[in-house]
């Protein structure tokens, strides 16, 4: 075993058992690798990959993620649900669990900007994107752990670092950990509960975009399910999908 898988096993504690996990120095992306690997047959969930840089790192919405070496954690977990819970329900454990792990290993706050994006002090430092496959989900988890050399691309938009030293084969135990452990028992309502209090954008009006018109309205909850409750022209609706943004604060003065 090298020295990442088994500083990834440790800090997994008894959640790893009967998880097989993989820690590669350069791959395209860990999504897609645990993707075609599933397809073809070569693992099973759960299975856990992780690396150091990714050639081809993906984003939400059909975007790059950026993914140097030596600056980042790139992960992605295949699990199978438990029955009964939603592909929503998926995405909020895994920012619930990205911020415990964090919180627990460096003490520094975080916040969740819905659906899946984690801030600390106004910036960007994980994203999650996960994807339905035949055998369960992928849940890929992208952690800006130092700032690039030459900083972030403007693509990155609120992108930054955690700037911390931080070690990432211990962070993706955590992660894979904290995930492990709540994902037999959703739809679990401490998760949810967790999920809420750390989304600042509730009682706030966020813009959004639906059939390419932008629109704004207030933030006014966040239901059993994930979804973000807005309320617009006096009618409440849920979005499930998409992105939000801030109508007119600055992400720094909230997240
Ligand atoms: C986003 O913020 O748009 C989601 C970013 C998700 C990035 C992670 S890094 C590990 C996994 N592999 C990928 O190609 N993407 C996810």
């Amino acid at each position: 075993m090298n020295g990442g898988k088994e500083k990834i096993r440790r800090a997994l504690g008894p959640w790893g058992a009967g998880l097989a996990v993989e820690a590669l120095a350069e791959t395209d992306s860990t999504n897609t690798r645990l993707k075609e690997w599933a397809r073809a047959g070569k693992i099973a969930p759960p299975f856990l990959l992780t690396a150091d840089c990714q050639t081809a790192g993906r984003g939400r919405l059909g975007r790059r993620f950026v993914s140097p070496a030596g600056t980042g954690l790139y992960m992605s977990l295949l699990v199978q649900p438990p029955e009964g819970a939603e592909s929503g329900l998926i995405t909020v454990l895994a920012a619930v669990a990205v911020c415990r792990a964090l919180e627990g290993l460096t003490g520094l706050p975080m916040k969740i900007k819905w659906v899946n994006d984690i801030f600390f002090r106004g910036r960007k430092v994980c994203g999650i994107l996960a994807e339905r496959v035949e055998q369960g989900v992928i849940v890929g988890i992208g952690v800006n752990l130092k700032t690039p050399p030459g900083g972030f691309p403007p693509e990155a938009g609120a992108a930054g670092a955690l700037d911390r030293e931080i070690d990432r084969f211990q962070l993706a135990g955590a992660i894979a950990g904290r995930f492990l452990e709540a994902l037999p028992r959703l739809p679990d309502p401490a998760v949810i509960a967790d999920y809420r209090a750390r989304m600042p954008l509730i009682g706030h009006t966020i813009r959004y975009t639906r059939g390419g018109v932008e629109k704004s309205a207030l933030a006014v909850g966040v239901a059993e399910d994930g979804g973000l409750m807005i309320r617009e022209d006096g009618e409440e609706t849920v979005l499930r999908t998409g992105e939000v943004t801030l109508g007119s604060q600055s992400l720094s003065g909230l997240l």
